[in-house]
Protein backbone atom coordinates (compact mmCIF):
# COMPACT_ATOMS: atom_id res chain seq x y z
CA UNK A 1 0.00 0.00 0.00
CA UNK A 2 0.81 3.77 -0.50
CA UNK A 3 -0.56 6.70 1.01
CA UNK A 4 0.39 10.69 1.77
CA UNK A 5 0.25 11.46 5.56
CA UNK A 6 -2.47 14.36 4.82
CA UNK A 7 -4.68 11.89 2.88
CA UNK A 8 -5.26 9.18 6.09
CA UNK A 9 -3.96 5.51 5.66
CA UNK A 10 -7.34 3.65 6.26
CA UNK A 11 -5.81 1.34 8.59
CA UNK A 12 -7.05 0.91 12.05
CA UNK A 13 -4.03 2.60 13.99
CA UNK A 14 -1.32 5.16 12.36
CA UNK A 15 2.03 2.49 11.15
CA UNK A 16 4.10 5.20 10.86
CA UNK A 17 5.90 4.45 14.56
CA UNK A 18 5.73 0.81 13.63
CA UNK A 19 7.87 1.24 10.44
CA UNK A 20 10.33 3.57 12.29
CA UNK A 21 11.14 1.03 15.27
CA UNK A 22 13.21 0.30 17.29
CA UNK A 23 13.33 3.54 18.50
CA UNK A 24 15.50 3.91 22.14
CA UNK A 25 13.58 5.47 25.13
CA UNK A 26 15.29 8.92 26.32
CA UNK A 27 14.05 8.89 30.09
CA UNK A 28 14.74 12.69 30.64
CA UNK A 29 15.22 14.13 34.15
CA UNK A 30 14.95 17.89 34.82
CA UNK A 31 14.57 20.43 37.26
CA UNK A 32 12.23 23.11 37.39
CA UNK A 33 13.03 26.35 38.23
CA UNK A 34 10.99 25.77 41.33
CA UNK A 35 13.30 22.98 42.45
CA UNK A 36 10.44 20.49 41.36
CA UNK A 37 12.80 17.12 39.88
CA UNK A 38 10.51 15.95 36.44
CA UNK A 39 11.08 12.55 35.03
CA UNK A 40 9.24 11.25 31.74
CA UNK A 41 9.89 9.06 28.92
CA UNK A 42 10.81 10.21 25.05
CA UNK A 43 10.70 7.94 21.80
CA UNK A 44 11.42 10.27 19.33
CA UNK A 45 15.10 10.11 20.42
CA UNK A 46 18.96 9.46 19.57
CA UNK A 47 22.68 10.36 19.20
CA UNK A 48 23.04 12.80 16.60
CA UNK A 49 27.11 13.19 16.56
CA UNK A 50 29.62 11.59 18.44
CA UNK A 51 32.43 13.97 18.25
CA UNK A 52 31.36 15.96 20.77
CA UNK A 53 28.49 13.98 21.22
CA UNK A 54 25.07 15.56 20.19
CA UNK A 55 21.37 14.07 20.80
CA UNK A 56 17.79 15.04 20.24
CA UNK A 57 14.19 13.70 21.07
CA UNK A 58 11.07 15.34 20.48
CA UNK A 59 8.09 16.72 22.03
CA UNK A 60 4.90 16.54 20.76
CA UNK A 61 1.89 17.70 22.28
CA UNK A 62 1.57 20.10 24.89
CA UNK A 63 -0.23 20.04 28.59
CA UNK A 64 -3.35 22.25 30.20
CA UNK A 65 -0.35 23.76 32.83
CA UNK A 66 2.79 24.07 30.52
CA UNK A 67 2.79 27.68 28.17
CA UNK A 68 3.02 25.38 24.75
CA UNK A 69 4.54 22.33 25.29
CA UNK A 70 5.52 19.88 27.80
CA UNK A 71 7.12 20.00 31.08
CA UNK A 72 10.16 18.67 30.16
CA UNK A 73 10.57 20.97 27.54
CA UNK A 74 9.67 24.10 29.78
CA UNK A 75 12.16 22.77 32.07
CA UNK A 76 14.92 22.57 29.59
CA UNK A 77 14.17 26.23 28.33
CA UNK A 78 14.07 27.58 31.92
CA UNK A 79 17.57 25.85 33.40
CA UNK A 80 19.35 25.32 29.76
CA UNK A 81 20.03 21.30 31.08
CA UNK A 82 18.81 18.09 31.41
CA UNK A 83 19.57 14.31 31.47
CA UNK A 84 18.62 10.93 29.21
CA UNK A 85 19.04 8.22 31.36
CA UNK A 86 18.79 4.57 29.39
CA UNK A 87 15.74 2.18 30.51
CA UNK A 88 16.67 -1.44 30.92
CA UNK A 89 13.43 -3.56 30.45
CA UNK A 90 13.59 -4.72 34.44
CA UNK A 91 12.42 -0.96 34.99
CA UNK A 92 9.65 -0.88 32.00
CA UNK A 93 6.93 -1.25 34.17
CA UNK A 94 8.91 2.17 36.71
CA UNK A 95 9.54 3.88 33.47
CA UNK A 96 5.65 3.69 32.63
CA UNK A 97 4.42 5.49 35.80
CA UNK A 98 6.87 8.51 34.57
CA UNK A 99 4.52 8.85 31.05
CA UNK A 100 1.63 10.21 33.36
CA UNK A 101 0.84 13.77 32.22
CA UNK A 102 0.96 14.91 36.29
CA UNK A 103 0.51 18.53 37.31
CA UNK A 104 3.99 20.44 36.85
CA UNK A 105 4.69 20.52 41.03
CA UNK A 106 4.69 16.29 41.25
CA UNK A 107 7.94 14.87 41.78
CA UNK A 108 7.93 11.89 39.10
CA UNK A 109 11.25 10.20 41.23
CA UNK A 110 9.04 10.11 44.10
CA UNK A 111 5.87 9.25 42.44
CA UNK A 112 7.65 6.15 40.66
CA UNK A 113 10.12 5.09 43.75
CA UNK A 114 13.20 6.13 41.74
CA UNK A 115 16.61 7.70 43.72
CA UNK A 116 17.07 11.01 42.25
CA UNK A 117 21.23 11.29 42.22
CA UNK A 118 23.19 14.85 41.40
CA UNK A 119 24.79 15.08 38.21
CA UNK A 120 28.40 15.96 37.80
CA UNK A 121 28.72 18.18 35.15
CA UNK A 122 24.94 20.28 35.38
CA UNK A 123 22.71 21.21 38.17
CA UNK A 124 20.12 18.82 37.23
CA UNK A 125 19.34 15.38 38.98
CA UNK A 126 19.51 11.98 37.29
CA UNK A 127 18.33 8.52 37.95
CA UNK A 128 20.43 6.40 40.20
CA UNK A 129 18.98 3.60 38.96
CA UNK A 130 19.62 4.01 35.44
CA UNK A 131 22.74 1.99 33.38
CA UNK A 132 23.55 4.86 32.10
CA UNK A 133 23.14 8.50 32.10
CA UNK A 134 23.97 11.31 29.71
CA UNK A 135 24.66 15.00 31.44
CA UNK A 136 23.57 17.40 28.78
CA UNK A 137 23.55 21.33 28.11
CA UNK A 138 20.41 22.62 25.68
CA UNK A 139 22.12 23.82 22.49
CA UNK A 140 18.96 24.44 20.94
CA UNK A 141 14.57 23.96 20.74
CA UNK A 142 13.61 24.33 17.44
CA UNK A 143 10.12 24.46 16.64
CA UNK A 144 8.49 22.05 14.39
CA UNK A 145 5.72 22.15 11.53
CA UNK A 146 2.21 21.09 13.44
CA UNK A 147 0.87 21.72 16.23
CA UNK A 148 3.35 21.91 19.90
CA UNK A 149 6.48 20.05 17.87
CA UNK A 150 9.38 20.68 19.16
CA UNK A 151 13.01 19.20 18.22
CA UNK A 152 15.26 19.37 21.51
CA UNK A 153 19.09 19.69 20.62
CA UNK A 154 21.79 18.91 23.41
CA UNK A 155 25.47 18.59 23.81
CA UNK A 156 26.62 15.54 26.27
CA UNK A 157 28.92 16.82 28.73
CA UNK A 158 28.92 14.34 31.18
CA UNK A 159 28.93 10.44 30.74
CA UNK A 160 28.13 8.04 33.82
CA UNK A 161 27.94 4.00 33.71
CA UNK A 162 27.18 1.61 36.30
CA UNK A 163 30.56 -0.33 35.97
CA UNK A 164 28.66 -3.89 36.62
CA UNK A 165 27.72 -3.66 32.82
CA UNK A 166 31.05 -2.77 32.64
CA UNK A 167 32.80 -5.98 30.74
CA UNK A 168 36.04 -6.36 29.25
CA UNK A 169 36.44 -2.05 28.05
CA UNK A 170 32.91 -3.07 26.77
CA UNK A 171 29.68 -1.46 28.12
CA UNK A 172 27.27 -4.91 27.78
CA UNK A 173 24.36 -3.80 26.53
CA UNK A 174 23.22 -7.59 26.52
CA UNK A 175 23.17 -7.32 30.29
CA UNK A 176 21.62 -3.73 30.18
CA UNK A 177 18.64 -4.88 27.84
CA UNK A 178 18.02 -1.20 27.01
CA UNK A 179 14.08 -1.19 26.24
CA UNK A 180 12.74 -0.05 23.12
CA UNK A 181 9.58 1.38 21.73
CA UNK A 182 7.78 0.08 18.89
CA UNK A 183 4.42 0.67 17.32
CA UNK A 184 1.36 1.27 18.54
CA UNK A 185 1.18 -0.56 22.51
CA UNK A 186 4.50 -2.41 21.69
CA UNK A 187 7.42 -2.27 22.83
CA UNK A 188 11.23 -5.07 22.87
CA UNK A 189 14.64 -5.01 23.70
CA UNK A 190 18.25 -5.65 23.44
CA UNK A 191 19.04 -9.44 23.84
CA UNK A 192 21.49 -10.38 21.02
CA UNK A 193 24.22 -9.31 19.39
CA UNK A 194 26.17 -10.02 16.35
CA UNK A 195 28.98 -8.01 14.82
CA UNK A 196 29.62 -6.91 11.81
CA UNK A 197 33.47 -6.23 10.00
CA UNK A 198 32.69 -3.21 7.39
CA UNK A 199 34.47 -3.85 4.01
CA UNK A 200 37.02 -1.38 4.49
CA UNK A 201 37.99 -2.64 7.65
CA UNK A 202 38.43 -6.68 7.10
C1 LIG B 1 7.84 4.81 25.96
C2 LIG B 1 7.27 6.17 25.77
C3 LIG B 1 7.81 7.03 24.84
C4 LIG B 1 7.30 8.33 24.68
N1 LIG B 1 7.86 9.12 23.73
C5 LIG B 1 7.42 10.39 23.60
C6 LIG B 1 8.03 11.26 22.65
O1 LIG B 1 8.99 10.90 21.94
N2 LIG B 1 7.54 12.53 22.55
C7 LIG B 1 6.51 12.97 23.33
O2 LIG B 1 6.12 14.14 23.20
N3 LIG B 1 5.91 12.17 24.24
C8 LIG B 1 6.37 10.90 24.40
N4 LIG B 1 5.79 10.08 25.32
C9 LIG B 1 4.74 10.65 26.21
C10 LIG B 1 5.37 11.44 27.36
O3 LIG B 1 6.18 10.60 28.17
C11 LIG B 1 4.26 12.07 28.23
O4 LIG B 1 3.57 13.04 27.47
C12 LIG B 1 4.75 12.66 29.53
O5 LIG B 1 3.66 12.99 30.37
C13 LIG B 1 5.57 13.93 29.32
O6 LIG B 1 6.03 14.32 30.59
P1 LIG B 1 6.54 15.77 30.96
O7 LIG B 1 5.37 16.73 30.79
O8 LIG B 1 6.95 15.59 32.40
O9 LIG B 1 7.69 16.10 30.05
C14 LIG B 1 6.24 8.77 25.49
C15 LIG B 1 5.67 7.89 26.43
C16 LIG B 1 6.17 6.60 26.57
C17 LIG B 1 5.56 5.68 27.59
Amino acid sequence: MFYRPQDGHGLPHSPIKAIVAPRPIAWVSTRASDGTLNLAPYSFFNLMADTPPQLVFGSTGSKADQRESKDSVSNIRDTGVFCVNIVPQVLRDVMNVTTAPLPKEVDEFAKAGLTPAACEAIDCPRVAEAPASLECTLSEIIRLEGEANFMVLGKVVGIHMRDEYIHDGIFDITKVQPLTRLGYRDYSYVSEVFSLDRPDQS
